[in-house]
């Protein structure tokens, strides 16, 4: 099966099969299938944190259980219950129509609810934890339903229990956020911010409105996926200590920093696009001119090429700045 469908990058590759599953019963019985038992496994939402660098021997899993509900509210909040298989942007717009706050910044981020708290998805000063109760799942070795609190979750930027200790153990199946029903926007990042200001908009913006302003700003510096490939942010934003970060920054009075507990995060963005590679384009593939954290396939381009160009850009970064970049993306 051609898996070019299913992943952002628009790589073409190959799985052995592909199987979906609507419910928790069909994939339990797609689990207990012989051949499904023995064969690898790739559970797929939205393929849009992956880079296949060869064809996939194994078996596809695509999530597709759907379902969109809110399972109670009380006079400040509402818990909002999403099938894992659901689109994550529809769940966000599915809040907005419901005149819930609390995910409105992370709308039109790609993929779909199932793999959200797989990496605690994040953007533009929220991340999920922020409104994330319980998500259930499905234990891979046993069939047995389980819930997973937040705290179980082991949430930590782009990081959760299920890419550490539990990789591959479980699927997600549902996950349960609580939203607030009393506005409360989250403009702390700048950009939203002057955004807001330019689209004439009060000190006090509804839920949609921050939902429009985030939309403005994603598709103003991030390659929208159906048109050219890409998966995001390629690495995440490294963390320094409070010393190294010091020592950069004596040097490149320029560098961005923002203090985070342990030391200073600085953007990836910025360190390879000092490096001279942004909007670099190697042949079918190269660096986007808009963001310099992201990775694109401009059209044929082999999964290989691309871990290959990661590979030179976190040499390069390394050699420059003495920082070590890793990557984002689940490379498979
Ligand atoms: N910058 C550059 N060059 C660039 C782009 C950015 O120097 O080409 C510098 C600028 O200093 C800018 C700063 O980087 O102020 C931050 O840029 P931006 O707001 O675009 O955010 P980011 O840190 O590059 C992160 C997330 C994004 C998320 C944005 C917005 C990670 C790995 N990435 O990017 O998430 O949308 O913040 O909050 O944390 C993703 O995970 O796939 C993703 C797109």
């Amino acid at each position: 099966v051609s898996l070019r469908p299913y992943n952002t990058f628009g790589l073409e590759v190959k799985a052995r099969w592909l199987a979906r599953f609507r419910s928790v019963e069909e994939l339990r019985a797609l689990l207990a299938l012989p051949e499904v038992q023995q064969a690898q496994k790739l559970i797929l939402g939205g393929g849009s944190n992956l880079l296949f660098t060869r064809d996939f021997d194994g078996v596809v899993l695509k999530n597709e259980i759907s379902g969109l509900d809110i399972i109670s509210q009380d006079e400040e909040t509402a818990l909002v219950r999403a099938g894992a298989g659901e689109s994550w942007h529809g769940l966000v717009q599915y809040t907005l129509e419901q005149e819930l706050s609390g995910i409105e910044n992370l709308s039109l981020i790609p993929g779909t609810v199932g793999a959200a708290p797989l990496q605690n998805i994040g953007a533009y000063g929220a991340e999920l934890k922020d409104t994330f109760d319980h998500l259930e799942a499905l234990e891979i070795a046993t069939g047995q339903l389980r819930t997973f609190s937040q705290a179980e979750c082991g949430f930590g930027y782009r990081e959760s229990v299920f890419k550490g200790p539990l990789k591959n153990q479980f699927i997600v199946t549902g996950v349960v956020l609580r939203l607030r029903r009393r506005h409360q926007a989250n403009v702390s990042y700048g950009a939203i911010r002057t955004t807001l200001d330019d689209m004439g908009i009060g000190p006090e913006p509804t839920p949609r409105q921050v939902s429009e302003a985030v939309v403005s700003i994603r598709r103003s510096k991030l390659p929208d996926p159906t048109e050219i490939g890409n998966a995001g942010s390629f690495f995440k934003n490294p963390e320094l200590s409070q010393q190294k970060y010091g020592e950069l920054k004596a040097h490149y009075a320029d560098l961005p920093g923002y203090p985070v507990p342990g030391g200073v995060k600085v953007p990836a963005a910025w360190l390879i696009e000092q490096c001279g590679w942004k909007g670099r384009r190697l042949g079918a593939h190269g660096v986007h001119d808009r963001q310099a954290l992201v990775l694109v396939n401009h059209g044929g381009a082999q999964g290989e090429d691309i871990r290959n160009l990661a590979f030179e850009i976190i040499a390069s970064v390394r050699e420059k700045f003495g920082v070590e970049l890793h990557p984002e993306v689940n490379i498979l």
